[in-house]
């Protein structure tokens, strides 16, 4: 099902002939009025940012990500500021999906930029009862299978690492739902393509990578982990090298859209991500530091594309020179 979003919100989505590009893209069964979404668990359930962002210019949401039943997370001591980046061990803290659908979901109401629900389990079958609920929500436009979250013990990157056990969670997300399907995948693997190819091979619609690096931190005075769960995600720019290298060789690998994410903070930073082939990308931790992030990601991919005379903003997508 082709599913299309609202492209008229802002000028810089006006995609009229000769005046401004055309910066719509399909990113697997849905069509985005622009490349730029935010990143799950760095945007909260969406309406939090609408003072500060808005909405309706985005080309979509990924929210936090959500779970059957309310989770806590991981005990305090869950982030810490690193050399260009930060790491995290949030553990997938949630409201569950009940409080979701009644409480966060209306808050979106109204909005023209779809939404996609970012979506884990402690099992496979805990993944497809999720999804199911998801969708019969019409106000989602999709569902984002998060098998890369580092920082809880079940569930999780456990899937992401095995390209069969990757392939066993897409296929039952896939059995319960016609909604377009994208898998998060994790760069804590040696081969990312046999990740990507069996993720698609199980009927994904698009792939969204990457989720946040294993890393530590610790304190030399105490000599304890400053992170409590004693290892945690990395984000930001630390990680857009790597993360630039893994979406290159899985867009190589697969035919089905790849959302690029991890580091990006600016509207070049985007651009670079859509030249090695990412049709579309998801903003981070970036959202946290400078909450106008996404915006002026999108106004900068226009004029780049006005300066150099592309009436098309997938033009240049996969154009690395070699
Ligand atoms: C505080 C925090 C919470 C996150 N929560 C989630 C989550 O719930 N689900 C998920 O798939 N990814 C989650 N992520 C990972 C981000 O969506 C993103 O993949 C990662 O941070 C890399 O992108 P960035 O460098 O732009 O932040 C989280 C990241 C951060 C920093």
């Amino acid at each position: 099902m082709e599913i299309d979003s609202d492209n008229m919100s802002s000028p810089a989505s006006n995609s009229s002939p000769g005046l401004f590009p055309d910066l719509s893209v399909d990113i697997g069964g849905i069509r985005l009025k622009n490349p730029v979404m935010t990143a799950s668990g760095t945007f909260g359930y969406g309406a939090e940012f609408a003072e500060l962002v808005d909405l309706n210019r985005l080309g979509g949401i990924i929210v936090k990500g959500i779970s059957l039943y309310p989770s806590k997370g991981n005990p305090p001591g869950r982030v810490v500021e690193t050399p260009c980046g930060m790491l995290n061990a949030i553990g997938l803290e949630n409201v569950g999906l009940d409080v979701l659908i009644k409480k966060k979901l209306p808050g979106l109401k109204g909005i023209r930029t779809p939404v996609f629900v970012n979506i884990y389990g402690k099992t496979a079958e805990e993944y497809g009862e999720v999804a199911e609920r998801i969708e019969e929500i019409p106000e989602i436009a999709g569902v984002e299978v998060n098998i890369s979250c580092p920082n809880v013990k079940a569930g999780g990157v456990a899937f992401g690492v095995d390209p069969l056990a990757a392939g066993g969670v897409v296929k039952r997300v896939r059995e319960r739902i016609k909604k377009p399907l994208m898998v998060k995948l994790s760069p804590n693997v040696a081969d990312i393509t046999s990740i990507a190819k069996a993720v698609e091979m199980a009927g994904a619609d698009s792939i969204s990578l990457i989720n946040t690096l294993t890393g530590m931190a610790v304190d030399i005075r105490t000599r304890k982990p400053l992170i409590t769960n004693i290892t945690g995600g990395l984000s930001g720019p630390a990680i857009r090298p790597v993360a630039l290298r893994m979406v290159w060789q899985a867009a190589r690998a697969v035919s089905i859209p790849v959302i690029g994410i991890g580091g990006i903070m600016n509207a070049e930073d985007a651009i670079s991500f859509l030249i090695v082939g990412a049709t579309a990308v998801q903003v981070g931790t970036a959202n946290l530091v400078n909450p106008g992030a996404t915006m002026e990601i999108i106004d900068g991919i226009e004029g780049y594309l006005t300066e150099r005379n592309h009436s098309k903003v997938t033009e240049i997508v996969g154009t690395l020179e070699i």
